[in-house]
Parts: C-alpha cells; structure tokens; sequence
C-alpha cells in the first residue's frame, strides 16, 4: 500500500501536523537514508524504510491492546480536566487513531481494549453480537439470590431502560462479591442494575472481554500488545461456570480482593 509521508507519520506516531512539518523541515525524517522534505511524498508503507531521529518507524495498519485501568483514569482519548488511559502508553505507542473500545468509569478498573479497528470494536459493543463482558463486583450489601432471577429476566433500571438478560453468581467466600456477565453496556450499567436492586457497587473491576481475559500478571496502569489469536477470542463467548471457576480459583489474585479504595462515582447522574 503506498500513503503520503505525512499521513503515515500522522497515524504511526503521536505528532501533530505541525510537529511534523516542523521535523521535515530540519531534515529529521530519513526515507531510506535521505532526509526528505516533502511530506506529501508517496511512500510504500512495506517496503520504504522511514527513520525519524534514529529510530526506524515500522508499519501497522490495525493495532490491538488491552490495557489494566487503574482508577482516576477516565476512558476517553482526550480530556481537558480528566487523567485519560491515553496517558498510560509509551510515546511510541499512542497514536492518533487509537480509542478505547467502550468505556470504563473513572473508579472502574480492569480490562479496556483499544485499538484503531472500527469494525472490530462494533462488533464486540454491539448488544447483537452478544459479547459478553464480565465483571467482578462488589457490594455495599449481602448479595441476595433473588438478584440471580431479576438480572436474568432483563432488569428495569432507572429511567426505564430495560437491560438484556445478564448472568450474576455470588462468591462462596465472600457473600459481598459477585461475577456478573452482561453483553451491552449501557451508561454506568453495572451500578444501576445494582441500585435497581437496592445494593450499591462499592468496588468494580472488568476481567474478561468475549474468551479473552487479562492476565494476572498485568498490574495496574499496564498494558500490552495482543496477537490476532487473541484477538479473535474477544469474539467468542465461553460458558459462563468455565469463568466463574477460573475466577474462584484466581480470586486472591484479583485488585478487588486487595485494594482498599471504593467506587466514588455513586451519584449516577454524573458522568
Ligand atoms: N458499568 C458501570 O457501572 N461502570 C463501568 O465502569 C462499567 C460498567
């Protein structure tokens, strides 16, 4: 595929349209070997090697990663008082075109996938596809088996939106805990089927997008790049007792089960 100079250092870098100017015309941009000066030059995204002050800048069209939200982040690409996962990247890897595929609240923490493929982040939002994300929650109050049949039959939260069925199942060893797998997810969703049953969220981490979940390993405000295997695994739906079991066993592991810090984001009528 062959683009203009400047559009490819555009979406493979984080600099402006002005910085790049900027860098052109210092000499800084080397198109195999020699410095180039004109950014509108076609270049082929394969074969031409493009060095930008020592480092040589290599092509990806389609860029996949998960990310493990800390809180105080908020899910967005830009935000003028919030900190934004953006900031968690390396320079390197914070492009233009990447974006978080949904969003997280600012006290939610856990798995955001971002990428720059718009076709593949609807197919995994879109309540159609069936998706499901699960969440490890925890409550202000005892969990009540009568939450198992509510969330099943698709539960009315505030405002009279009707939520799809979502499966939801209790930790035996902590009955304030709970996996929870919805496949839509509507403004502040988890909170409000909560408070549609009289609980409140206190602590709340996403682990698992479709088949894929985030590794143990990865701490807080870390992330990494995911290969395509992995990525088709966000399009497949595993069997809901498969994740619950993997999680009970884990659930030592989890940030919920050690952090201290609860949700503050409890008026949900703010953003
Ligand atoms: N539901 C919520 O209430 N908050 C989130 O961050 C994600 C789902």
């Amino acid at each position: 595929m062959t683009i203009r100079l400047d559009k490819f250092l555009s979406t493979q870098t984080s600099l402006t349209r002005s910085e790049i100017k900027k860098l052109l015309s210092k000499n800084k941009i080397l198109l195999d070997g020699k410095p180039i000066r004109d950014g509108s030059l076609k270049i082929d995204t394969k074969l031409s090697e493009i060095v930008l002050d020592g480092k040589k800048i290599a092509y990806r069209e389609k860029v996949y990663m998960i990310l493990n939200k800390p809180q105080g982040y908020v899910c967005a690409t830009e935000d003028k008082k919030e900190k934004t996962i953006m900031e968690l990247l390396d320079e390197k890897d914070r492009r233009k075109d990447i974006f978080p595929a949904g969003r997280l609240d600012k006290d939610t923490v856990g798995m955001v996938f971002i990428t720059n493929d718009g076709e593949l982040s609807h197919k995994i939002l879109s309540p159609k596809s069936h998706i499901p994300k699960y969440y490890i929650v925890k409550l202000a109050e005892t969990f009540k088996n009568e939450y198992i049949q509510k969330f099943k039959q698709g539960i009315e939260i505030d405002g009279g939106e009707v939520c799809l069925p979502a499966v939801v199942k209790p930790f035996e060893a902590d009955e304030n805990t709970a996996l929870l797998e919805i496949c839509e997810g509507k403004f502040h969703q988890v909170k409000r089927m909560f408070a549609a049953v009289e609980n409140k969220v206190v602590k709340l981490q996403r682990i698992q997008m479709g088949s894929l979940e985030i590794p143990v390993k990865l701490g807080a405000g870390e992330y990494m790049e995911i290969m395509h295997k992995d990525v088709e695994k966000l399009l497949k739906q595993p069997c809901f007792e498969v994740v619950y079991s993997r999680i009970v066993q884990n659930f030592s592991s989890y940030w919920i089960n050690k952090q201290s810090e609860v949700c503050e984001n409890n008026d949900l009528n703010r953003c």
